[in-house]
């Protein structure tokens, strides 16, 4: 396996594969990878012929207050299950090749990037957005595997390729969940043993939301429920649950395919999930 700092080394490594005909994939991570990312990297390993995985904690997608500077970081740990799991190649560049002195530009997805986590991180999907688009146009893969634990996320990206011509396919992976339900996180190690075991809750009350939505209930009301049943087990804060169109976003169509998410505050976790309905 090996790890690439450069932008020039990501891309000669790139043509070498591409003049042998490769098909290549790209799996973009901030590290701290655990099961989900191990099924990104399976996922991209079984779609594409050489699979490049990127390790970059981004800073531009972390406001002044959040925890960029603690966000866990454990490169050999990532390494092992990059090699394990199939991967054949690690971009792992420092902030100033990324960000090069004089950095000016921004990606903005409106509508999508500004709405649910977007109210509530209004710069984080401006940073993914952004450190996406050069991660694609740098490793300019065939196909660019994402989880749908960061759902809005995938869809945002979805969005920015097609708005900006990048010619990729965006693949969402489905959610590897511990065997309580609780969504796996980079974050999840911020929970105390006690608030480890309220955490699958929010699992539990978007679950049964979507239940009730399939059965005929209203949505604004059931998600509305889920956030009583949350705060109910222990979470200090919800900030939000709602159902939403399942491509758009935007308030749900009966008829058409739909999503409930949900972003709730677990001691120093802020933690983040959705279902389908
Ligand atoms: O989901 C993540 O880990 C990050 O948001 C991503 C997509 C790697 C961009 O920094």
């Amino acid at each position: 396996l090996e790890v690439v700092r450069t932008i020039a080394d990501l891309r000669s490594r790139v043509a070498g594969w591409r003049k042998h005909g490769a098909r290549i994939g790209l799996v973009p991570t901030m590290g701290a990878l655990h099961a989900g990312h191990a099924s990104l990297i399976k996922c991209s390993a079984a779609r594409a012929d050489r699979t490049i995985v990127s390790i970059f904690v981004n800073p531009t997608q972390f406001s002044p207050q959040e925890d960029f500077a603690t966000y866990p970081r454990d490169e050999d740990h990532d390494l092992d299950i990059i090699e394990r799991e199939g991967g054949d190649l690690v971009f792992a560049p420092e902030i100033l090749e990324v960000y090069r002195e004089g950095h000016r530009t921004k990606v903005e997805v409106q509508g999508l990037g500004q709405t649910l986590e977007g109210e509530f991180r209004p710069h984080f999907f401006i940073g993914v957005a952004t450190v996406v688009a050069k991660l694609l146009i740098q490793a300019l893969p065939d196909v660019a595997i994402f989880g749908e634990k960061d759902y809005q996320q995938l869809c945002v990206i979805r969005q920015m390729a097609m708005d900006l011509d990048i010619p990729v396919e965006i693949v969402g992976a489905a959610t590897i969940r511990e065997q309580d339900g609780l969504a796996m996180s980079s974050r999840n190690r911020y929970l105390t043993a006690e608030e480890r075991a309220i955490a699958p809750a929010i699992f539990d009350a978007i679950s049964r939301a979507a239940s009730r939505i399939a059965g005929g209930a209203n949505p604004a009301t059931a998600a509305a429920e889920a956030v009583g049943e949350v705060l109910s087990a222990g979470f200090q804060r919800v900030d939000y649950v709602a159902a939403r169109d399942a491509e758009t976003l935007r308030e749900p169509v009966r008829g058409r395919p739909m999503r409930v998410l949900a972003a709730a505050w677990l001691g120093k976790a802020r933690l983040i999930d959705n279902v389908a309905v």
